[in-house]
């Protein structure tokens, strides 16, 4: 049977590899002052991010939901001292004019008189009249109305006697900080517990840039960490909920570590609000998980460097001091395999899926069999290959079954040259997809590989010369569907035939 992927699956997956926002521009990652002009698009190899400074992918419903709960649970993620409530109005007004400029087709704010205005989110069905300044025409305090309407988190900073303090803010996915706690800081005080900057002068340089920045001249800057799960809200009122995570994770096998340890990066917008002089700090949360981010290869050579020679301050003070060494190693571990088997021998199979090879023109995902884990695989391997070029998903159920097996031909005859192919499944099918896209002519630099399980081999019976799908290992015995001889699997596989040599148990042929 041949089928497509789930398409929403697929393609929630691709717009968050493609948007991604990797953030490392060497192999080497420490403190800056890393601030430069927003809205400039920055392409990379699975896509791009930065065209606008308010940023809306497909986990956007799903991303607000968790805010409103997480403020309906604790009223100290929301704060507007009683100072900043012209801010919040600028705050708002402003991101709803960035979200006309970006989303114009689903997002319009239109003046209907003197300091009178339309907004309509048709993303959330959203119609308000308001009148700016005026609470009673919003059903919520007007920075909590706008944050239930942007991924984005935002802190407000009011600048007096020279300074900068964070006087309000809606902030609900904060990464191991209280925000309840910060409100009222200064820019320098809520700086105190990260280590080196001070020496370094990175964060009074910030201040002073930050004091002069101006209106209409919005700039960014990433910051980032690793996080289990995809947990936006790691903060430190909840720290119970995640913290041992940080323990446990060292105990799983490698497959759930790539699943679970995400690269999580913070899109860092600082923006002078035109009304009111305050400073607006928005925070945009990626997180892609490292089995993902492996999928595209330079990322992955990339994050494995870094994290492998971040120093032992700054990976203590991000909390990843006692996984980043296995998230390093894991990264490298995942590094692109030539398909098993390349010779004589036996096939090794890698323990995680190889990355996509991007510099194809095409891409053919092959997922065989209903086990979870080749779903996943294929899953991944296509939102990364979508990001770069055509890709076709072909899900087949066995290669023991003819129709299927006349799919994969299909498929592999319509393929154009330099289109890169990856198989996933048991090993059985593996070898036997292998066999066949050689016979259809790919060559082994366009054949990527990855086994979920071994229960089952391609068996070649030297007595009746037909090959069968057997439950078994090389070294073991089985009975030969063909000719019910009972077999001993020998130690020898062929690429070119897809299988391994059997002959009579005992020499009784
Ligand atoms: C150019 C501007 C800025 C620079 C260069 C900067 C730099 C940094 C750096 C290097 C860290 C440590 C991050 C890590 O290792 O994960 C940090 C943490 C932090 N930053 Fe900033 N930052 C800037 C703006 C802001 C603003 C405007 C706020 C306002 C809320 C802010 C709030 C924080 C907080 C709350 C932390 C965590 C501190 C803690 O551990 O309690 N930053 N920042």
């Amino acid at each position: 049977m041949t089928s497509t992927l789930d398409n929403t699956t697929a393609e929630t997956a691709a717009d968050l590899v493609a948007g991604f926002p990797f953030p490392f521009l060497e192999d080497r990652y420490r403190y800056s002052t890393n601030v430069e002009p927003a809205e400039q698009p920055v392409t990379t190899p699975a896509g791009q991010w930065g065209t606008a400074v308010v940023d809306i992918d497909s986990e956007y419903r799903a991303e607000l939901d968790q805010r409103a709960v997480t403020l309906a649970a604790d009223p100290t993620r929301h704060a507007v001292l009683p100072h900043m409530v012209p801010a919040a109005w600028d705050a708002m007004f402003t991101l709803m004019r960035e979200l006309d400029a970006a989303y114009p087709e689903q997002m319009q704010l239109r003046s209907t008189g003197p300091d009178e205005w339309l907004w309509r989110n048709d993303i959330l069905g959203i119609e308000q009249h308001f009148r700016y300044g005026d609470a009673t025409t919003l059903p919520d305090e007007p920075l909590r109305y706008i944050t239930s309407q942007v991924q984005e988190d935002i802190a407000l900073l009011d600048q007096r006697n020279d300074q900068l303090f964070v006087d309000a803010g809606v902030v609900t996915f904060a990464a191991d900080w209280s925000f309840g706690f910060d409100v009222g800081m200064s820019f320098l005080e809520i700086h105190g517990p990260v280590p080196r900057v001070r020496k370094e002068g990175v964060i009074t340089r910030a201040h002073e840039f930050l004091k002069r920045l101006q209106p209409h001249q919005p700039y960014r800057r990433t910051n980032w960490t690793l996080t289990i799960d995809r947990r936006l809200d790691v903060s430190t009122e909840i720290y119970p909920e995640w913290g041992p995570d940080r323990e446990s994770i060292q105990l799983v096998d490698d497959a759930e570590f790539g699943r679970r340890v995400h690269l999580r990066v913070e899109v860092q917008h600082l923006i002078r609000l035109p009304d009111s002089g305050a400073v607006m700090f928005l925070i945009r949360t990626y997180m892609l998980p490292l089995e993902q981010l492996a999928t595209v290869d330079p990322w992955r050579r990339r994050a494995a460097e870094v994290l492998a020679e971040l120093p032992e301050d700054m990976a203590d003070y991000k909390g990843i001091i006692k996984y980043r060494d296995r998230a390093a190693q894991w990264l490298r571990d995942a590094a692109p395999t030539p398909p098993a088997p390349t010779g004589p021998g036996l096939p090794v199979w890698p323990a995680t899926p190889p990355a996509v090879d991007t510099t194809g023109a095409a891409f053919l995902v092959v997922a065989v069999g209903d086990d979870a884990e080749t779903a996943h695989v294929s899953r991944n391997w296509v939102a990364a290959a979508e990001a770069v070029g055509a890709t076709r998903l072909l899900v087949l159920d066995t290669l023991t079954d003819e129709q299927d097996r006349a799919s994969l031909h299909d498929a592999l005859d319509e393929a154009l040259t330099g289109t890169r192919i990856l198989v996933t499944g048991g090993q059985y099918d593996v070898l036997t997809a292998l066999a066949i896209a050689r016979e259809a002519g790919a060559v082994p630099a366009e054949l990527s590989s990855h086994v979920v399980h071994l229960r089952d081999l391609p068996l070649y019976c030297a007595h009746c010369r037909n090959t069968f799908r057997v439950e078994g290992r090389a070294g073991g015995t089985a009975t030969c569907p063909g000719c019910s001889r009972d077999l001993e699997i020998h130690e020898h596989h062929s690429p070119t035939m897809g299988s391994f040599l059997a002959s009579a148990a005992g020499g009784d042929a």
